[in-house]
């Protein structure tokens, strides 16, 4: 059986610390898409730990870590992140396991994205600049280096004519940033990885399914940063939802069972791209300033505003959610009113659908007005003790989405959780 658990915002939902918490319930936890354009955040005997490449159940030394084929995978950032989880008395060469089909991020990979952006000029993604776009447009191109690739004597001379590829890319960008600079930490990284465990991952996940053993699928980014349906062009270069898990992993779509969906209790974006909510005021500031809404993995400042229903709606219809997880809700707790958009005004007619075209569109937010609740919720730890005007609030999110919030985190520490 597996259950999926992804964000259903642009990011940043809070995943990581959700994932940690229901960990010890799986036998496997397993990355399916992107890269270390993800910055999954958790508390480790209260230490702040920020994972990029290795999936969020590493600190469980029982469970197994799997990151599988769909991921684009930077060697050097797994070997800087398997040394901070050494730290803590975590042995990788034990639970962590790579599927061999899984894409490589090469240094080029880097310079191509930032060669993209810099072209695009005002109209940029906002990318994190790892290499995303560029590594994923190498596995659809059918031109990328794979784990595998790295156990046969004919790698070098692989890297060799793909970095050639890449250099005419690169100069025709004119782009001139030396590349080789890193490369020899490019690898010396390539030397770690041969020492993990790389495995046959689509036997060996079916084979623990047949033993009866529980996966969680772990999202990375946002159902609305999807390359498919999210606010295109300003997306990532996967399919961040529940569909990616299949070609992901190499799991058929009967094996899945539970989808869990983390969204905040209001909204957030970092990076370009429409975001119907934001809120470039006073109150923005306030979520961003209680909410330390500053980019895991890029450290910019992440763009705020009121929950959006709308694309979350969308968000559990193609995702098919089951049930919903409320992050961040005492980030809420000082405020006198809350917004939640119920609709887009687009050219004054409502819309309740997210719309094809949405960048380059003047969408105005249809908002409707909630009570704060105005009381510290951060110790709270049963249903019963949550605030009647949170329970207002959240059973309009559910009517409205039609999927139930079964969950709240009402704090960054993997105790604070309150199950409704
Ligand atoms: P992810 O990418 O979805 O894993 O989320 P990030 O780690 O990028 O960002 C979520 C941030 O919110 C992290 O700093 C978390 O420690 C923090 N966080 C997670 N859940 C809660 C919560 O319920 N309340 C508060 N205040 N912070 C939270
Ligand atoms: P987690 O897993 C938030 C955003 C970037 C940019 C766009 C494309 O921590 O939720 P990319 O580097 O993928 O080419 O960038 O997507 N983005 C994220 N935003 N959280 C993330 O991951 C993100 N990963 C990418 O800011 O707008
Ligand atoms: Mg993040």
């Amino acid at each position: 059986m597996v259950d999926v658990l992804l964000g259903l915002q642009w990011g940043d939902e809070g995943k990581g610390k959700i994932v940690d918490y229901f960990a010890p319930k799986y036998d496997i936890i397993a990355r399916f898409q992107g890269g270390p354009n993800a910055g999954h955040t958790l508390y480790v005997n209260g230490q702040k730990m920020v994972l990029h490449q290795i999936p969020s159940g590493i600190f469980h030394q029982h469970i197994i870590n799997i990151i599988g084929n769909g991921v684009v995978l930077d060697p050097v950032t797994l070997k800087r992140e398997c040394d901070a989880v050494a730290a803590y008395g975590i042995d990788v060469r034990k639970n962590l396991f790579i599927s061999q089909r899984t894409n490589l991020i090469v240094p080029s990979h880097r310079a191509l994205d930032k060669a993209s952006e810099l072209q695009k000029g005002d109209a940029k993604i906002g990318s994190t600049l790892k290499g995303i776009g560029p590594a994923y447009m190498d596995k659809t191109g059918r031109n990328a280096l794979r784990v595998g690739d790295i156990l046969s004597p004919s790698f070098d001379t692989q890297y060799k004519e793909l970095r050639a590829k890449h250099q005419t890319l690169l100069n025709n960008f004119n782009f001139t940033e030396d590349i080789s600079a890193s490369e020899k930490e490019f690898f010396e990284a390539i030397e770690f990885l041969r020492t993990l465990n790389i495995i046959n991952c689509e036997y060996f996940i079916n084979k623990s399914l047949a033993e009866g053993k529980k996966v969680l699928a772990e999202g990375a980014q946002g159902s609305m940063l999807d390359v498919d349906f999210g606010t295109f062009p300003f997306v990532t270069s996967s399919n961040t939802i529940s569909a990616g898990v299949c070609t992901g992993l190499g799991v058929s779509p009967k094996q899945i069972n539970e989808v869990l969906g983390v969204t905040k209790a209001y909204c957030t974006r970092v990076g370009g791209g429409p975001f119907p909510t934001e809120l470039n005021d006073a109150t923005g500031e306030e979520l961003r300033k209680i909410g330390s809404e500053f980019g895991a993995t890029t450290g910019r400042p992440r763009r705020c505003g009121w929950i959006d229903l709308v694309a979350l709606k969308f968000a559990c219809m193609i995702n098919g959610v089951t049930q919903l997880i409320m992050t961040k809700a005492d980030v809420l707790d000082s405020f006198d009113t809350l917004n939640v958009c119920t609709a887009y005004k687009i050219n004054g007619q409502e819309h309740t659908e997210v719309p094809f075209q949405m960048s380059g569109v003047d969408i105005e937010p249809v908002l409707k007005s909630f009570s704060g609740w105005k009381i510290d919720t951060t110790g709270i730890k049963d249903a019963a003790s949550l605030p009647g005007t949170m329970t207002n609030y959240i059973d309009f999110i559910n009517n409205y989405v039609g999927a139930p919030v079964k969950y709240v985190s009402n704090g960054p520490g993997r105790e604070q959780i309150v199950a409704i």
